[in-house]
């Protein structure tokens, strides 16, 4: 479970067709462990049911029905001040306008004027309303009082305008509810640098020599740091994955550009994981034009890259606190792994046993041995990288107080 886990989220659902996404982050939000109540206006109603967000979240969904039922007057109140986050999304330029200037005629107005909790609102509107000086106004206030505005993205509107005025998609507004949630986690005030991928050498401009890395790990690792607070930069070589809001991305391709970027961001980092698969060889030369088969077999020298890891170590000065270090086997996994850890001066190292097929590369999860300097060691059962990251950086919170 992550961050949202029993925390309580108000969801916030204003008169606007984004309110289908509205849905899909109420569901979003519940399996990953949150308590989510939800407050539809009664345009909202119009376009969606409280029972599809009863059903998804297994919680309340208020309507303005409520704000004179049996609950009375406390509703509104129990409500704002309960949450932990009130997240508004869609937020109309309407209820924007109302948050704005503190007036509160409705259930969800009122329980946002009740409340003291971090507010996150997705605008969603037809462009020209989104454009209008009014709501342009009314955003600076309400981003001046310290609320997150997400959104709104260029792009079709059911005006038929391509414009600005969609709501953000419901990943990415949960990748800020976490980020929120985690503010003030252990790891505030702290610098990490995550790498992640595999690393590229080029043999011609078509063809690299890579590894069978996909960042998984490394990214799962990146999105438990910036949950438990961290200011995180994500150093990462080609994936397929979107990084996680709240991460810096700097993207590299080879073991060179990876090793000068990570020398260059651990300058006052305190914490370093070190989960990219760097490649150990590159090519001797990359040919400028792509290499013709008609040439016959080329021959292909290999030269060995700097080790990034054990660069680092023979740095004098100000180095992360801690340092993590991953270890991928086919054979000898504790040896190796404890070689690794004493040659690179790591405090922590991470051994992935590559020769299962539920573990290390590619795969949604991963089986690992957590071997310490002090020669501790804690084998952890198969989990989702998720989970292995969220253990990893327990390790690490308790390494920084160390
Ligand atoms: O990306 P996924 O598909 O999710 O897979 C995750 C993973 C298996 C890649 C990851 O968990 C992992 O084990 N990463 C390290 C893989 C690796 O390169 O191990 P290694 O034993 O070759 O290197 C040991 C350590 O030295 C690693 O921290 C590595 O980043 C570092 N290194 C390696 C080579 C090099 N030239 N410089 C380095 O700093």
């Amino acid at each position: 479970m992550t961050v949202l886990k029993s925390k309580r989220i108000l969801l916030g659902v204003t008169g606007s067709i984004a309110c289908y996404k509205a849905a899909d982050l109420a569901s979003k939000l519940a399996q990953q462990g949150a308590e989510v109540n939800v407050i539809l206006t009664s345009a909202a109603t119009r376009f969606i049911a409280p029972l599809t967000f009863q059903s998804l979240t297994g919680c309340r969904a208020y309507t303005d029905n409520n704000l004179w039922g049996a609950e009375g007057h406390v509703l509104h109140v129990n409500l704002g001040r309960q949450a932990d986050l009130i997240a508004i999304a869609p937020a109309t330029a309407n209820t924007l306008a109302k948050l704005a200037h503190g007036q509160a005629d409705n259930l969800l107005t009122l329980a946002a004027l009740a409340s003291k909790a971090p507010l996150l609102l997705a605008p969603a509107m037809d462009g020209g309303m989104y454009e209008h000086p009014a709501t342009q106004v009314n955003l600076d206030i309400l981003k001046a009082r310290g609320a997150t505005i997400v959104g709104p993205q260029r792009g079709h509107l059911a005006s038929g305008l391509n414009a600005l005025g969609r709501m953000t998609e419901p990943g990415e507004l949960l990748g800020y509810i976490r980020q929120l949630l985690g503010r003030s986690g252990p790891l505030a005030g702290r610098e990490v640098v995550v790498t992640a991928g595999g690393t590229q050498e080029a043999v011609d401009p078509v063809r690299a020599i890579t590894n069978r890395s996909s960042g998984k790990q490394g990214y799962a690792l990146a999105q438990a740091a910036v949950d438990l607070g961290a200011q995180v930069t994500l150093i990462s070589a080609p994936t397929a994955l979107a990084a996680p809001v709240g991460c810096k991305l700097v993207s590299v391709i080879s073991a060179e550009e990876m090793g000068a970027a990570v020398l260059s961001k651990v300058k006052g980092a305190d914490v370093l994981l070190m989960a990219a698969a760097v490649a150990d060889f590159r090519p001797s030369r990359s040919s400028k034009q792509k290499i013709k088969r008609a040439a016959g077999v080329p021959d292909i020298r290999l030269v060995a890259n700097p080790d990034i890891l054990l660069e680092l170590s023979k740095i004098k000065g100000k180095k992360p606190q801690v340092i993590v270090g991953f270890a991928a086997e086919s054979k000898d996994l504790i040896k190796n792994a404890q070689e690794k850890l004493g040659a690179k001066k790591l405090d922590l190292i991470v051994a992935n046993d590559i020769s299962a097929e539920d573990a290390g590369f590619e795969v949604d999860t991963n089986r690992v041995l957590l071997l310490d300097k002090k020669g501790n060691q804690q084998q952890l059962p198969l989990m989702s990288k998720e989970e292995v990251a969220r253990v990893i950086l327990e390790r690490v919170v308790d390494l920084l107080g160390e």
